[in-house]
C-alpha cells in the first residue's frame, strides 16, 4: 500500500510531464477546412469518448459545428445496453439519410457499442453508412478517414486489452460547462449475463493515474469545478507502478484526484456493490471535496435473480452493504439502477425488490424493463419469458415506489443547510441559480449580487418536491 504523502511526492514531480506528454502528441492543426457533428447517446462514459474523439479529429483537417447541416462528417456515438437504444439510432440514420440526399459528399460514421456489437452487418444493413469504428478504435480514425474521403467503406472494431487513451486530452463539447468527466478505466470484466458491456467495450484496464490527477488539473484551470470519476465498475480500479510494482487502488486515485484543489468536487460512477471498499468510505468521510454520494445498483432485490444475473451477491450482502455505507456516512446519498422482469422472475420475487429499494432510502434511481440482448449469457441461456406487459406493470410499481422514496428523502432535506455548487440560471426563471449538493440534489434558490456559476454558496432548504429542492441563501 502507498502512503498518502508518498502519493503527493510522486505526483507532483509526474504531473507536469504528464501534460507535456498530451499536449504533444495530441496537437491541434490549426484553421480546418472540413467540419464534423457529433451525436452522442448512452452512458457519461460514451459522452466522454466523444470529446477524446473530437480530440483526435483535431489533429486532422477537422473543426467542431454544433450544426448537421453544414458538417462534411457526421459522427453517432452509440449504445447497445437495451433495444430501445439501438432503434433510437437506426431512427437517426433515417434522419442523416435525408440529410446525405440533400449532400451527397456527405459522410456517415457509427461509433461505439453498437458499432462493436454488429460491426460489418451495420456497413452491410445501413447502405447511408461509410464509416465503423468501435470504442477501441479511436485512434485509427485519421487512418480511416481519409478511407472514406475516398469513396471507399472503412471499419475498425478491434477491442485492446490496453487502450485507455491516456495520452489524449478530450476536448470539452460542452461550453461553459463547470462539471466534467474523466474516464479512469474502459470495458468490464464482470459477465453480468444480461449485459452486452463486456462484448462492446472488451476487457477491464485502468488508466495510469497521473494522467488522470492533469486532466483534473487542467480542467480546474479551466474553471471546472466537479469531476465525475467514469468506469462500469470503478471500485475495481487498479494500477501497477511498472517501475516501482506499487499498486493503487480506486480509494488511493480518489484521495490523489481530490488533492487537486478542496473546490474541486469529485465524484464517481458506478460502484458495483460487491467491490465498494471500506477504504472509499473512508475517503468519502475524509474528505470533503468528495461527495457524499454513491451510485450503487441494485438490480433486483431477490437472491435467486441476483444469482441468475451473476450479479455475485445475495439481498442480505447488499443490505449490509447498504447499512455499512450509512454507518461510515450518516448524511450519504445512495441511488441505485433496478431492472424488471429479469427471465423468470416471479412476482414474489419482484416484490423484493421493492422491499430492498424501501429498505435502502434511494435518493434516486434509474429503471429499466428488461431488453434482452443478442450474445450475452442470459439470451444463451435462459428464455426471456416475462411477458412484455408484466415487465412494464412491474416496472411502474417500482418507478411509483421511486418517486415516493425521492419526494421522503428531500422532505427530511427541508430546515437543513447545504454547501451547493452554482451551476448556472435555474431551468424556471432567470432570477434563481440552479446548484447541486454534495448529495447530488439539485436545488433552486433566489440568486444574490456577487455570486456567479462555479463559486460556493450555503443554502438552506425550504421545500422539495421529489424531484427537486427549493432553498434559500444563509450565511453560514
Ligand atoms: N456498469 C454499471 C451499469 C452499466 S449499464 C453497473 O454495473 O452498474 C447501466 C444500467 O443499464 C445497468 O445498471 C442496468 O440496470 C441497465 N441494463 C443493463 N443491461 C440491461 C438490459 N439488458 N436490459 C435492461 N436494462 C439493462
Ligand atoms: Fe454490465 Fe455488469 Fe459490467 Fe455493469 S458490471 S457493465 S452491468 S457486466
Ligand atoms: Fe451503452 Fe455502451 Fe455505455 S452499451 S451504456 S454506451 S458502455
Amino acid at each position: 500500500m502507498l502512503d498518502r504523502n508518498e502519493i503527493k511526492v510522486n505526483l507532483n514531480k509526474e504531473i507536469d510531464e504528464s501534460i507535456q506528454g498530451s499536449a504533444l502528441k495530441v496537437k491541434s492543426t490549426g484553421p480546418k477546412s472540413k467540419k464534423f457533428y457529433i451525436e452522442s447517446y448512452g452512458c457519461a462514459m460514451n459522452f466522454n469518448d466523444s470529446e477524446i474523439v473530437a480530440s483526435v479529429l483535431d489533429t486532422m483537417d477537422y473543426g467542431n459545428t454544433q450544426d448537421i447541416n453544414e458538417a462534411d462528417l457526421i459522427l453517432v456515438n452509440t449504445c447497445s445496453i437495451r433495444e430501445k437504444a439501438e432503434e433510437t439510432i437506426r431512427k437517426r440514420l433515417k434522419y442523416y439519410d435525408i440529410i446525405k440526399k440533400k449532400n451527397p459528399n456527405v459522410k456517415i460514421g457509427v461509433l461505439g457499442c453498437m458499432a462493436e456489437r454488429m460491426k460489418k452487418t451495420l456497413l452491410d444493413d445501413e447502405k447511408i453508412v461509410d464509416l465503423v469504428a468501435g470504442p477501441d478504435a479511436y485512434r485509427d480514425l485519421p487512418n480511416l478517414i481519409p478511407v472514406i474521403e475516398g469513396g471507399e467503406k472503412g471499419m475498425n472494431v478491434f477491442l485492446s486489452r490496453v487502450e485507455t487513451y491516456d495520452d489524449i486530452m478530450p476536448k470539452r463539447l460542452d461550453t461553459g460547462g463547470i462539471a466534467s468527466f474523466i474516464s479512469i478505466m474502459r470495458g468490464c470484466d464482470n459477465m453480468c449475463t444480461f449485459c452486452v458491456v463486456p462484448f462492446t467495450r472488451g476487457r477491464e484496464r485502468s488508466r495510469e493515474p497521473y494522467s488522470i490527477l492533469a486532466e483534473a488539473e487542467d480542467l480546474f484551470r479551466k474553471g471546472y469545478r466537479e469531476v465525475t470519476l467514469l468506469g462500469q465498475n470503478v471500485d475495481s480500479y487498479k494500477w501497477i507502478n511498472p517501475e516501482t510494482k506499487e499498486e493503487m487502488t480506486f480509494a488511493q486515485l480518489l484521495v490523489l484526484v481530490a488533492g487537486v484543489h478542496p473546490d474541486l468536487r469529485v465524484r464517481f460512477s458506478t460502484s458495483h456493490p460487491k467491490d465498494i471498499t471500506d477504504d472509499v468510505l473512508y475517503a468519502i468521510r475524509d474528505h470533503e471535496n468528495i461527495c457524499n454520494y454513491i451510485h450503487l445498483p441494485l438490480q433486483a432485490g431477490n437472491s435467486r435473480i441476483l444469482e441468475l444475473m451473476n450479479r455475485t451477491y445475495d439481498q442480505e450482502w447488499y443490505l449490509n452493504k447498504v447499512k455499512r455505507i450509512y454507518e461510515v456516512i450518516p448524511d450519504c446519498a445512495i441511488s441505485s439502477d433496478m431492472m424488471t422482469g429479469f427471465c423468470s422472475e416471479t412476482e414474489e420475487e419482484h416484490q423484493d425488490t421493492l422491499y430492498v429499494m424501501e429498505q435502502a432510502q434511494y435518493s434516486m434511481a434509474y429503471m429499466f424493463a428488461y431488453s434482452e440482448r443478442p450474445g450475452t449469457p442470459a439470451q444463451k441461456r435462459f428464455d426471456d419469458d416475462v411477458p412484455e406487459e408484466i415487465k412494464q406493470k412491474r416496472l411502474s410499481e417500482v418507478i411509483r415506489l421511486q418517486r415516493q422514496l425521492s419526494f421522503a428523502h428531500n422532505q427530511r432535506d427541508i430546515g437543513k443547510t447545504f454547501k451547493v455548487l452554482i451551476e448556472g440560471n435555474s431551468k424556471r426563471s432567470d432570477e434563481d441559480f440552479k446548484g447541486r449538493t454534495s448529495q447530488n440534489k439539485v436545488v433552486n434558490f433566489a440568486k444574490k449580487e456577487g455570486l456567479k456559476k462555479g463559486d460556493y454558496t450555503f443554502v438552506k432548504i425550504i421545500s422539495g418536491t421529489s424531484a427537486t429542492l427549493r432553498g434559500e441563501i444563509v450565511n453560514v
